[in-house]
């Protein structure tokens, strides 16, 4: 709900920031605030406990009577006098302050120190709060391996729109991107390569706390994927002898699927399959684990039932609730157990279990998919997917039988078998990961096409200034 009135609040070199004192979560919001702020204007803009404010300040505040908004929602009020921003928990400051940001001009995103410039955030009143509490993107970083780095100018995007996962595809035929200290061979003979026969690489334990921190301080959860039954030649190559693939175990460059797997029917698979869940679950604070599941042509149904009914026990057995590919929905699922649809309707089996879905549609929210025949990047397996087809869909009506009840969330996966820098993903991610995030964010009786249309290309000055690349859309009146 927005509510518009009267002349705008103007930031200034005496506009100070201020905090609930007794929170060092808010203070360091409200610093990261600050931050925004300082870059572009030059200002000194002080960060201050609550109570020594006067007129011409910013103020945010958790307030606990406002339980209705949930982890995430806030309300903002902007005055001529004063900005107030109040949530229920941090959270809700964090994505309140995204909308801060999108109400200041787009030169807030600038460096310059533009200190002549009116950054006024014109005057209203805003109550907000997220449609789905699962917000996600999904980054394969096995096709092609991206940098810490890389990853954290992608979280930046992420929290630029309000999403609040992100969803991390470590392993997969062509590379194994993390480190487990029990089986040392994932990495040191896995890792080696990526589609085309690049270098590859992976995530030391130290590179994944960095992304987890810098995930953290922006409300972001990192869920990670382990593909298995399939999906795993690059395991198999230090530990040939969990495999009964069609292929013997060799660096692999190419882009075919379903091919690899584990041996389901040997005790020793499900030994390494305990110490990569344990490592990876205890160095991972988000409470799920994905464990693909998806594409698998080599077993038996009862086989990969077998599989997936004893992986989710482990999983669960290290404290994390499993989220896998829709395939799963094969087996008899834990109702704390999400499935997460991409391809068809058999995702909608899991509502028998109680389950909740994740939805990633395909032909709306493949990332990787081409926007027309003329994308140089990408596949388009699934469709052609231009920014209308992203935004331009119901998650409670997409699929019969599921209700907004059983949907968890929406997630915008983008597979990287033609990305080979954070630079590509974002000519595929902008701007239709922007759409996917308002389909998550919000209520689908207040979206409409032809608003999001208008607005969206105001944010074009906005990814210049941030070096974020994007696709120039014919859709949209830039
Ligand atoms: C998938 O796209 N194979 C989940």
């Amino acid at each position: 709900m927005v509510l518009a009135v009267g002349s705008p609040f103007q930031i200034v070199r005496t506009t100070g920031i201020y905090v609930d004192g007794g929170s060092a979560e808010v203070t360091s919001i409200g610093e990261m605030l600050a931050a925004l702020i300082r870059r572009p204007t030059g200002f000194p803009v002080a960060v201050s406990p609550i109570g020594t404010q006067s007129a011409g300040s910013i103020i945010l505040r958790l307030a606990p009577d406002r339980a209705a908004l949930g982890d995430e929602g806030y309300e903002l009020k902007v005055t001529s006098d004063s900005v107030s921003l109040v949530a229920n928990r941090p959270a809700g400051l964090f994505r309140g302050i995204q909308t801060i940001r999108q109400l200041l001009p787009p030169d807030i995103e600038s460096e310059m120190g533009l200190e002549r410039y009116d950054w006024s955030i014109p005057a209203l009143s805003i109550a907000d709060k997220p449609r789905f509490a699962y917000r996600g993107a999904m980054l394969d970083v096995s096709r092609h391996f991206f940098t810490v780095r890389e990853v954290e100018q992608y979280l930046d995007v992420l929290a630029l729109y309000k999403l609040n996962v992100l969803h991390l595809h470590l392993s997969d035929d062509q590379g194994w991107r993390i480190q487990i200290d029990s089986r040392p061979k994932l990495t040191a003979m896995g890792s080696l390569t990526q589609v085309g026969g690049g270098p590859g690489g992976f995530y030391t334990k130290q590179d994944y706390q960095d992304i987890l921190r810098y995930a953290q301080a922006r409300y972001i959860l990192i869920v990670p994927e382990i593909d298995m039954p399939s999906h795993i030649n690059a395991a198999l190559i230090g530990y040939p002898e969990l495999a009964c693939s069609a292929r013997p175990p060799a660096l692999y460059t190419g882009t075919d699927v379903g091919w690899s797997s584990l041996c389901v029917d040997k005790e020793e698979t499900y030994d390494f399959v305990d110490d990569v869940i344990r490592e990876l679950s205890a160095m991972t604070p988000g409470p799920y684990f994905h464990i693909g599941g998806d594409e698998v042509k080599t077993l038996t149904p009862e086989q990969y039932v077998k599989f997936i009914e004893r992986v989710q026990t482990i999983v669960n057995k290290y404290g994390k609730k499993m989220i896998g590919w829709e395939e799963i929905t094969k087996a008899h699922l834990n109702p704390t157990t999400i499935a997460h649809q991409w391809k068809s309707d058999s995702a909608t089996a899991a509502v028998a279990y109680g389950s909740k879905l994740i939805l990633s549609p395909a032909p709306k929210v493949y990332l990787d998919m081409k926007y027309t025949p003329a994308t140089e990047l990408g596949q388009h397996w699934a469709a052609y997917v231009e920014v209308r087809d992203s935004y331009d869909w119901d998650p409670a009506t997409y699929m019969k039988g599921v209700t907004e009840r059983d949907i968890f969330g929406v997630e915008a996966p983008i597979w990287s078998e033609t990305l080979r820098n954070i630079t590509a993903v974002e000519y595929l991610a902008i701007p239709r990961l922007p759409a996917v995030a308002e389909v998550a964010w919000t209520p689908q009786a207040v979206r409409n096409w032809e608003s999001f249309r208008t607005r969206i290309v105001t944010h074009q000055q906005r990814w210049n200034y941030l070096g974020i690349n994007f696709y120039r859309s014919p859709q949209l009146p830039w």
